[in-house]
């Protein structure tokens, strides 16, 4: 029999060329994508549903995920995506040129915690998806609390932390800063004063609030 994961795969990861030709582009060993097909359509559902127009990404990698949100994105609306690697900016630009053209997709180089406050100028923004170092999760929530606006989503991905929120233990893989401010940035999400949100059980876990 197979698994949900395998069965949901199956149906609903039909994969469009753009986003088939920047997975196989990410081919380098540091560089691979743990975003499957079928969360990358979850996150333009997302921005579909929401009509999200003005989107922050932080980490963007070779930026598979922003060109997800890119598809469900109207013309008229922008992404920001913040990434500290350059080599890794370049690719994403390259990308964005070749795979999302006539959409407007920035990228903000260096680190994330020293361009968002600047950022926050062109807020508030419809939608905050954070997926980059895990240990600054809590730092990009106070942040994206700061500048989501009144019924805007705030998105968190690889929020099972490699299971360590359940386990509680940590290694080498996952720190014990790491562990605290993934616990931080659920427990806060999941307070319902303040957010309409939930834990989705995706492979890596994405934790999706919505706020009141
Ligand atoms: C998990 S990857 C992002 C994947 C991307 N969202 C996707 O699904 O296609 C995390 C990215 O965040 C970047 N990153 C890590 N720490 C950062 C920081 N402090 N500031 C900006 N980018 C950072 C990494 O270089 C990496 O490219």
């Amino acid at each position: 029999m197979k698994t949900r994961q395998q069965y949901i795969h199956d149906l609903f990861a039909h994969e469009p060329a753009a986003l088939r030709a920047i997975r196989a582009a990410m081919n380098d060993p540091d560089d691979q994508i743990s975003v499957p097909p079928e969360d990358g359509r979850l996150l333009q559902l997302l921005v579909s549903m929401s009509g999200a127009k003005k989107i922050v990404e932080i980490g963007t990698l070779g930026g598979y995920s922003s060109t997800w949100m890119a598809q469900a994105l109207p013309d008229d609306g922008v992404i920001y995506t913040l990434e500290h690697e350059p080599r890794r900016a370049d690719i994403a630009e390259k990308h964005f040129r070749e795979h999302a053209a006539g959409k407007q997709i920035e990228v903000l180089r260096g680190r994330a915690l020293d361009n968002l406050p600047a950022l926050s100028s062109k807020g508030p923004f419809d939608l905050i998806f954070i997926d980059a170092d895990k240990v600054s999760y809590a730092h990009y929530l106070d942040w994206a609390e700061a500048n989501v606006k009144q019924g805007g989503l705030i998105i968190g991905d690889n929020t099972f932390l490699f299971d360590s929120v359940l386990s509680n233990e940590t290694g080498d893989r996952v720190r014990e800063t790491a562990l605290a401010a993934m616990q931080d940035f659920n427990t806060r999400l999941s307070n319902p004063a303040k957010y309409i949100s939930v834990m989705l059980n995706t492979g890596q876990g994405m934790t999706v609030a919505k706020r009141l």
